[in-house]
């Protein structure tokens, strides 16, 4: 049995669609409201209602798993490792950030980092995906942009590889379902640095319209975010998003066409997928 947890996420989505479509039997996805799975998942795909933050509620959810995908940070990481390892879940396939190796002084970071240090200590076998920013970050700009408003951004020409959740999804496939993934680490970017001026262009493009865009100051950034974030955490999004880049977040990695034998996904392709989150 594979559990995915976050089953109606970015990721979560396109990899219960891919396990399915691949043959991957018994599947299981995992979310809070049940109820809403049985239109979310494909036909077939057990769902289960469970709140990874309230660990007591995993252990039916657990029951018969051996391969477990696990988005970091929904729950206590270290109480549902635990409760993984005691149900003999031999496998661990973890979402934590490149930022684990970009940033590693940010407070999410930290986390992610303890996170991947736990599962490793934890005698199950692992495989640890380090995405950087999703093109699904954008989303945020659909209230905007379905309004005809400027999109209000800072750093609108600084470009970074924004990586596609369906390559994330593609490479756990592979990590659940194939030998030769355990005990890796994949650093996961899009196949090209993109800017924010750049994404705004097209979504437009997939929208038959213009998108426009109005660049912002940080601090007037950081005074929207916070409201939603808080204050640390907003500053934490401002730096990933171009306060405080390095070369290291900048870089376009290989692994996605090197472990699925097809291109990164390019953000244009993300944007025609989900035009329709942005109109009215
Ligand atoms: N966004 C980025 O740029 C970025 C970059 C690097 C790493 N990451 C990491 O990627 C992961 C996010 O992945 P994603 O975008 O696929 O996730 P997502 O779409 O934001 O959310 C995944 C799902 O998690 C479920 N969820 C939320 N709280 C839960 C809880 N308490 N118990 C059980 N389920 C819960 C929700 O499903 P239900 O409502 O159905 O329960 C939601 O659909 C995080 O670990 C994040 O740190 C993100």
């Amino acid at each position: 049995m594979i559990l995915v947890t976050g089953a109606t996420g970015n990721i979560g989505t396109p990899l219960l669609s891919q396990l399915h479509r691949h043959g991957a039997r018994p599947l299981r996805g995992l979310t809070r409201d049940a109820g809403r799975a049985a239109t979310a998942f494909p036909a077939g795909v057990e769902a289960v209602a469970a709140d990874l933050a309230r660990t007591d509620s995993l252990k039916p959810a657990l029951d018969g798993v051996r391969a477990l995908f696990l988005v970091s940070r929904l729950g206590d990481d270290a109480a549902i490792l635990a409760a993984a390892r005691e149900a003999g879940v031999e496998h661990v396939v973890l979402v934590s950030s490149v930022t684990v190796e970009t940033h590693p002084h940010l407070p999410a970071a930290v986390d992610n980092a303890t996170t991947e240090r736990l599962l490793k200590d934890s005698g199950m076998a692992w495989t640890i995906l380090r995405p950087t920013q999703f093109t699904s970050n954008t989303l945020w700009w659909a209230p905007a942009i379905r309004a005809h408003q400027p999109v209000r951004v800072p750093y609108a020409d600084i470009g970074l590889p924004a990586v596609h959740p369906s390559d994330i999804a593609s490479v756990a496939r592979l990590a659940l379902t194939e030998p030769g993934h355990q005990g890796q680490t994949y650093a996961l970017t899009g196949p090209a640095r993109i800017t924010p001026r750049e994404q705004a262009a097209a979504i437009g493009a997939a929208l038959g319209r213009d998108v426009p865009l109005a660049e912002i100051s940080r601090a007037e950034a950081h005074t929207g975010m916070a409201a939603f974030l808080g204050a640390e955490q907003a500053d934490a999004v401002l730096d990933l998003m171009g306060g405080d880049v390095n070369d290291a977040l900048r870089a376009v990695r290989d692994t996605v066409p090197r472990l699925t034998g097809a291109p990164a996904l390019p953000f244009h392709r993300w944007a025609t997928e989900h035009a329709d989150a942005f109109r009215p």
